[in-house]
């Protein structure tokens, strides 16, 4: 879609920052993926020309926003589109980690399956399970809806109180606090900002009801990893299932060693209708905005 009508550069994707620079050099638009800071330094070196940063993400905490609305440079992003397939995949990870399936899947792989035995490969039950669903957005409430068929109670937590989501699904909204001492998962479905950086951390953990599972697939930098991972080597929480990591893609030893844990590597959105339609909005946005008619799907720049 973009080549047709523009010159495009493409790359940068395993590119250093040197790179990214002097690709991005009087660009009109930039299409970013999380792992690219968009900072003011690459917005300076695009030059004046630069008109939109049209992230390939519905989250965006890798672009600078006061700094694109300082220089009148809109930001877009790619929401509802990738919903199901992230919150899916949170399911996944949730049956994943709580029936221990990768580790099961291996010990069968290497031979160790030696027969039937009734104390071995033992779970967790979801059915009638307290779930705790932290940020109610999109993703959080489609997540919310899935469990919802397991038939336990689902705890939330929001800036806001989301009443139709309580009248439809009969879901409660509490603290974070009494939602990580009541919740036999825990799911995290938030923006990630500088203020919740590492929110899940060794206190948090601590407070979770012993024997619950925590779930990631909003952002890696919510969850302190050394922390987690001595959780689970303490058998104080049963299991995590976590598509992003702090620090991705570099994923610490302590985390891969720890009991109990299931990796997948940032797949929250990669489903073959999620991605295509993912990429249709950003060559979507850009071509909109180029065009000089309004973004399809902008975030609004910081208040103030
Ligand atoms: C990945 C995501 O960004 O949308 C997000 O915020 O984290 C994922 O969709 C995407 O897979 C990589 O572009």
């Amino acid at each position: 879609m973009l080549e047709r009508r523009f010159e495009v550069e493409s790359g940068g994707l395993d590119g250093d920052r040197s790179e990214l620079i002097s690709m991005v050099r009087g660009a009109a638009a930039i299409v970013a993926d999380p792992t690219v800071p968009v900072d003011d330094e690459l917005l300076e070196a695009a030059g004046p020309g630069l008109r939109l940063v049209a992230n390939f993400a519905v989250g965006y905490d890798n672009v600078d926003r006061a700094a694109c609305a300082r220089r009148g440079v809109l930001l877009t992003n790619t929401p509802d589109v990738l919903t199901n397939a992230t919150a899916e995949l949170a399911l996944g990870l949730t049956l994943a980690a709580a029936r221990q399936l990768p580790g099961a899947e291996l010990s069968l792989r290497e031979g160790a399956w030696s027969g039937w035995d009734p104390a071995r490969y033992r779970g967790i039950e979801l059915s009638g399970a307290t779930v705790g669903v932290v940020g109610l957005g999109r993703i959080g409430l489609r997540y919310a809806q899935l469990v919802a068929g397991f038939g336990g109670e689902t705890l939330y937590t929001s800036r806001r109180r989301k009443q139709d989501a309580e009248a439809d699904l009969g879901v409660r909204r509490v603290s974070l606090e009494q939602l990580l001492t009541e919740s036999d998962v825990v799911s995290l479905h938030l923006a990630a900002s500088p203020e919740n950086r590492h929110m899940i951390d060794a206190a948090a953990i601590a407070s979770m009801k012993p024997g619950s599972i925590l779930v990631n697939t909003a952002r890696g930098s919510l969850v302190d990893s050394e922390a987690l991972a001595a959780a689970l080597s303490d058998g104080r929480i049963a299991a995590a299932g976590l598509d992003v990591i702090d620090g991705e893609p570099s994923v610490p030893q302590s985390l891969l060693d720890a009991p109990g844990v299931v990796l997948t590597p940032h797949i929250g959105s990669a489903t073959y209708r999620s991605r295509d339609a993912m990429a249709e909005l950003v060559a979507g946005n850009v071509i909109a905005v180029l065009g000089g008619d309004g973004p399809l799907s902008e975030v609004s720049p910081p208040e103030g």
